[in-house]
């Protein structure tokens, strides 16, 4: 009998926490090194939440609160909701977990059977398709390419839609590409929805803040209404408010399916950090400055970026619409030869070489299941991302 259960084989450890540690042993080693890796904002959190969360300690809010969130966290979720998304939803159809990540993980926990599919558009944050996995799902990609800037297309959805598909998991602005899907595009696949009735929609609104202008965020719900009754739209502060180490990610849907995730949430976590609760409490309802300041750095360094690696011989790099991601194609690199006499065949040979020549951490596109791309991620100076983009340029004209 095996000791180790069986779903585990299949699912793999992050490619994301892999090159995040091959970083840090070269670090260590003494090596100039440059992550540009991090899934996370560079600020830190902003006073008054730290405040909020201080002032929870000294008035003992330390105990067990309702296993899916405290009454006034709900109640400010509804009101962001409707503030921000033109969602109506009362506090029954409102979950809180462990950050945005639980809050997907017990969505498919409740949900999937044998033999469910879940779509799930490519390039694709990497735990997506591993957490169908463990769920006991189909993890069934849709392929996109640079082509149409890594956004599905109502025909591509529509081909991938079968009578086993439960879920479309939707994540607009997009890691790893930073994609944003206008209002338009939106309602050309929502339309492919309505057409589908037995397929519900996992959104994952959690870059909705970092967009930059002049594009607007939508999400599927509010764009078409008659979808609300069989989507599950999924938030969070870890972004949006700098908040990743406190985890608190929410979600607000029909009330049967927030009653069967709490259900597994009772049973395996209980409830999401009281403190960190009273913080996301503050970063709710408080002063929302923050947002648009770093949404101004963030651009900054997103055009700066992406003219830079433009500039890379062999590189192509699509403008993102948001999060703080950008995902070159690299096709015009393969079969090239590095001076080490490495050929380059694969975006993970790119990577890899690029970090022993230049000193600079990225994610290959395979981990994301598009290839042959890469992830940069821009969550840090300004003057790092000009050196490290100066290296990648370096890096791509050295290739022959
Ligand atoms: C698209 C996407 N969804 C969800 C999460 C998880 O967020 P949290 O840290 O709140 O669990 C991340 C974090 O990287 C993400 O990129």
């Amino acid at each position: 009998m095996a000791f180790l259960a069986d779903s585990l084989a299949r699912v793999k450890p992050s490619a994301t926490i892999a090159v995040t540690n091959k970083a840090r042993e070269l670090k260590a080693a003494g090596k100039d090194v440059i992550g540009l890796g991090a899934g996370e904002p560079d600020f830190d959190t902003p006073d008054h939440i730290k405040a909020a969360a201080k002032a929870a300690i000294d008035a003992g809010e330390t105990k067990y609160t309702a296993v899916d969130g405290m009454p006034e966290l709900k109640a400010a979720i509804c009101e962001k909701f409707a503030r921000e998304n033109g969602l109506t939803y009362t506090p029954s159809q409102i979950t809180v977990s462990t950050g945005g990540k639980q809050v997907l993980y017990n969505a498919l926990m409740a949900t999937m059977n044998p033999g469910d599919e879940v779509l799930i558009p490519a390039p694709y944050w990497v735990s997506y398709p591993d957490m169908v996995l463990l769920a006991g799902g189909e993890p069934v990609a849709i392929d996109t390419s640079i082509d149409t800037d890594f956004k599905i297309t109502p025909e591509l959805l529509d081909a991938a839609i079968t009578p086993k598909t439960k879920w479309l998991i939707f994540n607009s602005p997009s890691n790893p590409s930073g994609a944003g899907y206008t209002r338009e595009e939106l309602k050309g696949l929502t339309d492919v929805l309505m057409k589908h009735p037995h397929v519900w929609v996992m959104t994952d609104d959690m870059y909705e803040h970092i967009v930059y202008p002049p594009f607007e965020f939508a999400t599927p719900a509010q764009v078409e209404p008659g979808l609300y009754d069989r989507t599950l739209t999924c938030n969070g502060v870890s972004k949006a408010y700098a908040m990743t180490g406190w985890r608190i990610g929410y979600a607000g849907g029909p009330e049967a399916l927030i009653k069967a995730m709490g259900k597994i949430q009772s049973q395996s976590t209980s409830n999401p950090c009281s403190i960190s609760q009273h913080a996301a409490l503050a970063a709710l309802t408080g002063p929302q400055d923050y947002i648009a300041e770093s949404r101004v750095a963030f651009q900054r360094r997103r055009d700066l970026v992406v003219s830079m690696l433009n500039q890379a011989t062999g590189l192509k790099c699509p403008t993102p619409e948001g999060a703080f991601y950008v995902y070159p194609d690299l096709s015009a690199l393969i079969g090239k030869t590095a001076p080490s006499g490495k050929v380059i065949e694969t975006d993970e040979d790119f990577a890899n070489e690029l970090l022993e020549v230049e000193g600079v951490a990225v994610v290959f596109g395979a981990a994301f299941g598009a290839s042959p791309c890469f992830r940069v991620s821009y969550a840090t100076s300004d003057k790092t991302l000009e050196e490290a983009c100066s290296r990648i340029q370096r890096f791509c004209g050295s290739l022959k």
